[in-house]
């Protein structure tokens, strides 16, 4: 009944397509009205680890009937809550619902008649999810305080009021006050030469989803690193993010020579703290990254093609719910992956993709076969449950197979034509697929069929039409591997001097469930694994080292598990050590040291998986 509706007033900024499908993560009511513009005005409270002030939401009403208006919140406080209208103001009345462990607490905000705006007064709770505050000493430069947000998926509703829903895109303004000396940075337009005064300003004049709002403050330092780009860093670690990131430019280039042009002028990278829950985090023109794939070789900067990549994928054409993750994360991991074999050649690129590829078939054997559609079920689950390897590699592998059956020209132009279609939009799955039908599949016909698409997407598990590449530096590396293990090769003879991280990560991924602690010793020995400053290598021998019981490595492994707070490298230790009593115990004592220093998301996961162990034992 409300399409039609939706549909006349389709110069709105709410995607009316989206509505086919209600977003299961969200109490918004976005088909009667929704957001089209923010302005927050915020101070940065360190002492309080409090965001308060206030959010002004402009209103675009599709139900002129409609006499509420639904946000969704997360531990916020609510002072009070004002209409405007033109020049006139009035209190109007609100409730919070009860919190929903998953969803938090729907506000309810009573309103006499349409209101061109609200304007919401606000504090955030200190363990708001979406905010890690840190104190000094748990800084690099040991000398200020740091604060940074994270609100994907569904964590911008724990620092601002607003319809948390990708499927509503909005412009931004923020005013934000900040103790002297730090400096304040959004994902928005960033100076890099404004006064440290304490009082930033800041605009995003496109219009985004909820989850692209970022903030952050601290003793932030700034290098360029291309006309267009620059680092932010705390000033011990500028200069090597500088120099790790300095492809930054020719990777815009590439991408914009495959996909048009780069829409939202810079593109500038934080680095945060190793606690940071994330690799990359693609907040428009401010991707945030963690420090661990600062190595020193450039070997980790896919991260960067990654995130930057989201410039399409994602930030210009966004899932509309998380349900469909895969249009960002695996459409992102297939431009990824081309920007790395524009700028560091396709031997490169397809080790990358064969890692991913068999990381994703090590995952067949544990995870649901309802999870491993492109489009799960996410009912009663967090949003966050939705960033498997399926929607990444699998999303992505299905990409690559259309670009092998349709040959790289006429895919490279779909996929461009598809960017521009849906620029500024939210869609779904079926969208996806109504454009590709006409645009691609029809176009030539023969090479692959709308079923065989929907296979990819419907079903468990990798067709077998999946395509994927050969690398005869890692088919060595294997036979090396398996010499090593049969005990005809000595660890110092395996050849690993000439390795890059992919080639290391591809041989320890490669060992079998448990390896004998004597040639775990040897090995170490020959290649000093334990303690291996590169996080990603480090990773996985105490992935083996725990599968093992090579207690030798115990001492680093909690070092690392202790500084670093990036999911992906620590939870999988966790769910390792949590296999055996003993381990367990071990996991229990690392992470009451390291809690502390997690953001609420990384506390959240190793807290799962330490209770269903503890619930296993008992
Ligand atoms: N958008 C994601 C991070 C994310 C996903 C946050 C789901 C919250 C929920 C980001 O672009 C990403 O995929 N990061 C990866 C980088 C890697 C694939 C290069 C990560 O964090 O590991
Ligand atoms: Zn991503």
């Amino acid at each position: 009944m409300f399409l039609p509706r939706l549909i006349a007033c389709s110069a709105a900024l709410f995607a009316a397509s989206a509505l086919a499908a209600p977003d299961p993560h969200s109490y918004a009511n976005a088909d009667q009205v929704s957001v089209r513009a923010l302005a927050l005005d915020l101070d940065v409270d360190f002492a309080k680890r409090q965001l308060a002030g206030s959010a002004e939401l402009t209103l675009d009403w599709h139900d002129q009937a409609a006499r509420e208006l639904v946000l969704d919140t997360r531990d916020l406080t609510i002072d009070k809550v004002e209409a405007l209208d033109g020049g006139a103001v009035r209190t109007v009345k609100h409730r919070l619902d009860v919190r929903d462990p998953i969803l938090g607490s729907a506000l309810h905000i009573e309103l006499d008649k349409p209101a061109t705006a609200v304007r919401i007064r606000y504090r955030t709770a200190p363990t708001a999810s979406g905010l890690q505050w840190m104190t000094p000493a748990q800084t690099a430069g040991k000398k200020q305080p740091f604060m940074y947000s994270q609100s994907e998926a569904i964590h911008a509703r724990s620092w601002v009021p607003l319809q948390d829903t990708p499927a509503v895109r909005f412009t931004y303004s923020a005013h934000v006050k900040v103790p002297k000396a730090l400096r304040a940075v959004m994902s928005a337009n960033n100076d890099a030469k404004h006064a440290l005064d304490g009082d930033f300003r800041f605009t995003m004049e496109q219009p985004i989803p909820s989850y692209l709002l970022a903030i952050a403050a601290g003793d932030l330092a700034v290098r360029e690193t291309g006309p267009r780009s620059a680092v932010y860093a705390e000033p011990s670690m500028v200069d090597k993010a500088a120099q790790e990131f300095a492809d930054t430019e020719a990777m815009i280039a590439a991408t914009e020579k495959l996909y048009g042009p780069y829409r939202w002028g810079r593109y500038d990278i934080l680095v945060l703290p190793p606690s940071f829950p994330y690799g990359g985090m693609e907040n428009p023109r401010m991707t945030f990254a963690t420090p661990t794939v600062i190595v020193g070789d450039k070997s980790l900067t896919a991260l960067v093609a990654h995130e930057l990549a989201h410039s399409w994928s994602g930030n210009l054409v966004t899932n509309a719910s998380w349900a469909h993750m895969w249009l960002n994360e695996g459409f992102t991991s297939y431009v990824e992956n081309r920007i790395v074999e524009a700028v560091y050649g396709k031997a490169q690129a397809d080790e990358e993709f064969i890692l991913a590829a068999d990381e994703l078939r090590g995952e067949l054997a544990t995870t649901d076969p309802a999870d491993q559609r492109l489009v799960p079920d996410l009912t009663g689950r967090s949003g966050d449950d939705a960033g498997s390897d399926f929607a990444y590699t699998k999303g992505a592998w299905l990409l690559r197979t259309l670009e092998a059956k349709f040959g790289r020209d006429a895919f490279d132009a779909y996929l461009r034509g598809y960017f521009d279609h849906f620029a500024f939009q939210s869609i779904t799955t079926q969208q996806m697929l109504d454009y590709l039908a006409p645009n691609l599949l029809d176009k030539y016909p023969g090479k692959m069929s709308l079923a065989e698409v929907k296979a990819w997407i419907e079903q468990p598990g990798i067709p077998a039409d999946a395509a994927v590449p050969a690398s005869p530096r890692l088919a060595a590396i294997a036979a090396a591997r398996a010499e090593w293990l049969a005990g005809t090769r000595k660890p110092a003879d395996v050849g690993a001097k000439d390795w890059n991280t992919q080639e290391w990560m591809y041989f320890l991924d490669g060992l079998p469930e448990k390896v004998a602690p004597a040639a775990l010793t040897a090995f170490d020995a020959a290649w000093h694994l334990t303690g291996h400053a590169n996080a990603e290598i480090a990773r996985r021998w105490y992935l083996v080292s725990i599968r093992s019981g090579y207690a030798p490595a115990r001492t680093a492994m909690a070092e690392y598990m202790t500084r670093i707070g990036r999911r992906y490298l620590v939870v999988p230790l966790y769910e390792a050590l949590a296999q055996t009593p003993d381990g367990l115990k071990f996991a229990r004592s690392v992470y009451a040291k390291a809690k502390p220093g997690y953001h609420p998301i990384t506390q959240a996961s190793i807290e799962k998986v330490l209770a269903r162990a503890g619930a296993k034992a008992a």
